[in-house]
């Protein structure tokens, strides 16, 4: 296995994703549109509202008939956990270049071609878990776009389950856009618009070329990874969803995502549709353009929530 480097600095950012879990399983419900000025900003971990059980579990089937009724399959490698940790020199805390509610992300080198890769390894005591994995693996062999990213292989080992993607050089859009530290160049407008416009492609194929659509669920900055051109793709399809068929508008579904991305409907309801994802574009769009996170609980109490904030801004400007 070839030499190579692996980023110190990245280290400040797997430090900073330690502080705090972004995604919850179910998200505290949205207040009402209109009662935005007396929104309590609420920590991502609070204690979620009961929802009723519902096809969740059914996931992973749906998904697997609707792969095996495609053709335009191509199957992921398989691994073994070996080969994965040979890859990245025994998960060495060198090569770690995130981590996330799923588990932690390394940068690897594939001994056979000598591909460079991300492996991300599913934390066994972690809250995401195989069906995650499961959805992850079928959805990437399924869905294949400029603007997605591009899932190498798997290793499903006893009960080892790690994820084996394209590494992508400049890490994710949050990185480069939100907590900067002194010394960060912030992005400039010209990349700013084409991560936008990277992201919104990877959508599009999501929901108007895939069939069935397919209902992302889980679009944010930290999933928007970037190459070495700033060019954006969607990664982490562990939540995602075959969309409605026929007559049908909306999937019943228990309400997974990230609090500030999720959609109010989608919480209040648990109906998804595809403009769930349209809301999510919307938020991640307003941190572009703002340089801010959609929750930010340091900043002061009206601005803790950067849907909230811009919308009474707004309502101020108009009146
Ligand atoms: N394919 C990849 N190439 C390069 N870096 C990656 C890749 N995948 C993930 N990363 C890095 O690892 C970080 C963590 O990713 P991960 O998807 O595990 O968690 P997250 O998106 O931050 O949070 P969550 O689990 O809540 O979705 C990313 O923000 C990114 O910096
Ligand atoms: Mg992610």
């Amino acid at each position: 296995m070839g030499c190579f480097c692996c980023f110190s600095s990245n280290e400040s950012n797997v430090d900073r994703r330690r502080n705090g879990s972004r995604r919850s399983a179910q998200p505290p419900a949205y207040p009402p549109r209109n009662d935005h000025n007396n929104m309590a900003p609420q920590p991502e971990n609070c204690k979620p509202r009961p929802r009723p059980e519902s096809n969740d579990n059914k996931d992973a089937r749906d998904h697997k008939e609707a792969a095996n009724g495609s053709s335009n399959v191509i199957a992921a490698q398989t691994f073994t956990f070996r080969e994965l940790a040979m890859a990245t020199k025994n998960f060495r805390r060198e090569c770690l270049i995130g981590e996330g509610g799923f588990g932690r992300v390394y940068k690897g080198k594939l001994d056979k071609g000598g591909q460079v890769v991300a492996v991300k390894q599913l934390d066994r005591n972690g809250l995401q878990g195989n069906r995650e994995f499961i959805v992850e693996v079928l959805m990437l062999s399924l869905l294949h776009h400029q603007n997605l990213v591009n899932l190498v292989g798997y290793c499903a080992d006893g009960d080892q389950r790690l994820l084996v993607y394209e590494y992508m050089p400049k890490g994710s859009l949050e990185d480069h856009l939100l907590d900067l530290t002194p010394e960060q160049k912030p992005l400039d407008w010209f990349s700013r618009m084409k991560i936008a416009l990277g992201a919104a492609k990877g959508l599009e194929y999501l929901h108007d070329k895939a069939t069935p659509p397919v209902i992302y669920r889980d679009l944010k900055s930290s999933n928007i990874l970037l190459d070495k051109f700033f060019n954006a793709k969607l990664s982490d399809f562990g939540l995602a969803k075959l969309g409605p068929v026929g007559e049908k508008l909306h999937v019943s579904s228990r309400v997974m995502g990230t609090y500030g991305y999720c959609a109010p409907e989608y919480q209040i309801t648990g109906q998804i549709t595809v403009k769930s994802d349209v809301y999510s574009f919307g938020v991640v769009f307003l941190e572009l353009i703002t340089g801010k996170r959609v929750i930010d609980t340091t900043r002061q109490n009206n601005e803790q929530n950067l849907v909230a904030w811009v919308t009474n801004l707004t309502l101020l400007s108009s009146s």
